[in-house]
């Protein structure tokens, strides 16, 4: 193992292969960076205080809110000599359409992976959405939205493929976007010492004169460096997207690292580690592959009983095809490091950017659906932003409708629906006012 000690609070991520007598197979490992002990205490403790601090706020004013970040892909190739790094804009643009769907809970394999009703209720709508860059940082407009092109003979640097060393070094402060304004993220073939590397993030900075974390001023790493790195093949679901880790969540799991989430399993080989999340089961070590093709309970010795451990959690090592799922424990550090952190807190609609599958454009309506699996009552409860007139529907799957409510001139409230008398399955509830419809999934059990 090797560890960019010198990046202080950041994730590196290193591929081990392990040639075990029965299996030639790679198997991928990402070892978080060993921060000293001290910094790592004091991170949780700011941590903590900030998520107290949201929670009054959310208990007082029920505030949630749904940022947007300008994304910007970093594509470092070398023209003709391996044309494949180059990665098309199609693939890109798959990759921002799976990241909207992941941090919305919109991704389309969640029923498919995500089947313990425990799991169903902690999984979260983490409230981010990406859009592509329109422009760069002078302000002119992009030919691809979200996208810039390095030819490294341009730039003058090595040949391809790269270790990280000379990423931290040259690459990444030779080509990054103002990382208070962007998510800065690179594509490049991962060589040297790091061959084999899906991906690494550097993990957020915390706010200078905060109480209690003015030692952990600068810890996140240097805004020159800021972002998350993700090798060519490993890049969104088409084009050089290879098997197993060919549907995007190299980049949904590197984006929870760069918003403040730790792995699932706590790093360790026992019980002992903690992502310092609640609703994640404490979990002995990292999967890998797919424990289960259909979603099916799993236990280990930290996780002895139903829901059993959470290999569908995208801060686990499990295949792209099984990861399906945030908490809602996870969603409330991501919101705070959002709300708080130095070069996340400015990030929320700071450029001119194009959306590409933001799904639900929810401008002014909030919506929470309650309980969630029900037993039949089911309670929708709106804000709106002014006073409008609403409806709430209940859709089928076979896309009937069966509920359906008018309230006139309202800023929203509590409507009480009973779905006991339909069959059990999953239900879409959509809330719309003159400006804005959402649509949240309710399952029957
Ligand atoms: N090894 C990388 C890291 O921990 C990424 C793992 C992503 N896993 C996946 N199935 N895409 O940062
Ligand atoms: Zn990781
Ligand atoms: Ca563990």
């Amino acid at each position: 193992m090797k560890f960019l000690t010198s990046l202080g609070l950041s994730f590196a991520c290193l591929a081990l292969t392990a040639q075990t007598p029965e299996t030639t197979a790679t198997r991928r490992k990402c070892g978080t960076v060993q921060q000293d002990v001290s910094q790592h205490q004091a991170f949780e403790a700011w941590m903590q205080a900030s998520l107290q601090k949201d929670n009054q706020f959310a208990n007082a004013k029920k505030a949630s809110v749904v940022y947007t970040i300008p994304i910007v892909f970093h594509i470092i190739h070398s023209g003709t000599t391996v044309p494949a790094r180059n990665i098309s804009q199609a693939q890109v643009n798959s990759q921002i359409v799976i990241l909207n769907n992941d941090y919305r809970k919109l991704n389309a394999d969640f029923s498919t992976y995500v089947t313990q009703s425990a799991f169903v209720s902690s999984a979260a709508d983490i409230q981010i959405n990406f859009c592509a860059a329109s422009v760069d940082p002078n302000g002119t407009a992009l030919a691809e939205p979200g996208i810039d092109r390095v030819n490294v003979t341009t730039k003058g640097w090595s040949a391809l493929p790269y270790a990280t060393s000379y990423i931290e070094s040259t690459v990444k402060p030779g080509t990054i976007w103002d990382p208070t304004k962007y998510y800065n993220v690179w594509v490049l073939q991962f060589g040297g010492s790091d061959v084999g590397t899906l991906g690494y993030a550097q993990f957020p900075t915390i706010p200078s004169g905060t109480s209690p974390v003015t030692d952990m001023v600068g810890q996140g790493g240097a805004a020159s460096t800021d972002g998350v790195v993700v090798d060519y093949r490993y890049v969104g679901n088409t084009g050089t997207a290879t098997a197993p880790y060919n549907k995007g969540r190299t980049l949904t799991h590197e984006t929870g690292h760069w918003l403040g989430l730790w792995h699932i399993w706590g790093d360790d080989n026992d019980c002992s580690g903690t992502d310092y999340v609640s609703d994640t089961p404490n979990q002995q070590v990292e999967n890998s592959s797919c424990p289960s093709t259909n979603g099916a309970v799993k236990t280990d010795a930290c996780a002895t009983v139903a829901p059993g451990f959470n290999y569908q959690n995208y801060m686990d090592y499990s295949d792209d095809k099984c990861m399906a799922m945030f908490t809602a424990g996870q969603r409330d550090r991501m919101q705070a490091v959002m709300a708080n952190c130095i070069r996340r807190k400015t990030l929320n609609n700071a450029v001119a950017c194009v959306s590409v599958g933001i799904k639900e454009e929810a401008a002014g309506i909030l919506v929470d659906v309650f309980p969630n699996p029900t037993s039949g009552r089911v309670n929708i409860n709106v804000e709106l932003m002014d006073t409008q007139d609403f409806s709430v529907s209940v859709m089928n799957t076979l896309g009937q409708t069966v509920k359906d409510v008018k309230q006139t001139a309202s800023n929203g409230g509590l409507v009480t629906l009973d779905l006991s008398e339909h069959p059990q399955g999953v239900y879409f509830v959509t809330v719309k006012s003159k400006t804005a419809s959402v649509t949240k999934r309710v399952v029957l059990q």
